[in-house]
């Protein structure tokens, strides 16, 4: 790793963040459990429900459907749950469910756009240089990302 630039290194990170989720279909997710009883253990654990509530600030196009379908886009085909843990509270990237923002200022459509984009190597500010692919290199649609993004934004609010 030594010799490894911290762009190829944040590549290499991200594809094995991939290749677990893809592999263990979210086992991963399972460890922070395990001290639980038997039924905890048995299923994947569910990110936080993002349950919507009224909440101050909240943009009228970001809908309770938005946020639902946001939290299964998140720990499935979004593959957010790889880099960001199962809970949000943070892996390989930044926990999304605090009110501090490494890069953005958190807003909804801030968030829409950093997620389109992802972050690269130049704006990433983690030491280990990992950098977050456009989609999070999910392949989803620019829908999918304002309903992620919409389920990120409850996190915080
Ligand atoms: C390959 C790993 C990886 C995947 C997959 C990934 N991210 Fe990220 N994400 C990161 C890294 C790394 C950062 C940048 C942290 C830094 O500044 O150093 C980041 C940053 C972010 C930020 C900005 C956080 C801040 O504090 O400003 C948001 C929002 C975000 N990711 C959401 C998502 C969503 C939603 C998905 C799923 C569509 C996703 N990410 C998938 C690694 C990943």
């Amino acid at each position: 790793m030594k010799r490894m630039n911290s762009k190829l290194a944040g590549r290499l990170l991200a594809f094995f963040a991939i290749s677990l989720v893809v592999g263990c279909s979210g086992r991963a997710a399972t460890e922070d459990t395990e001290v639980d009883l038997g039924a905890a253990v048995s299923r994947p654990a569910a990110p936080p429900s993002g349950a919507a509530t009224a909440t101050a600030g909240r943009p009228a196009d970001l809908t309770d459907a938005m946020v639902q379908e946001g939290a299964r886009i998140y720990s499935g085909v979004g593959i957010c749950a790889a880099c960001h843990g199962a809970d949000a509270k943070g892996a390989i990237g930044p926990d999304l469910t605090d009110d501090e923002w490494l890069i953005g200022d958190g807003e909804f459509e801030q968030l829409v756009a950093q997620i389109l984009t992802g972050v690269s190597a130049a704006e990433a500010t983690n030491e280990l240089g990992a950098i977050m692919p456009p989609k999070g290199g999910a392949a989803i649609t620019d829908a999918q990302v304002r309903a992620v993004a919409a389920y990120v934004w409850t996190l915080s609010h």
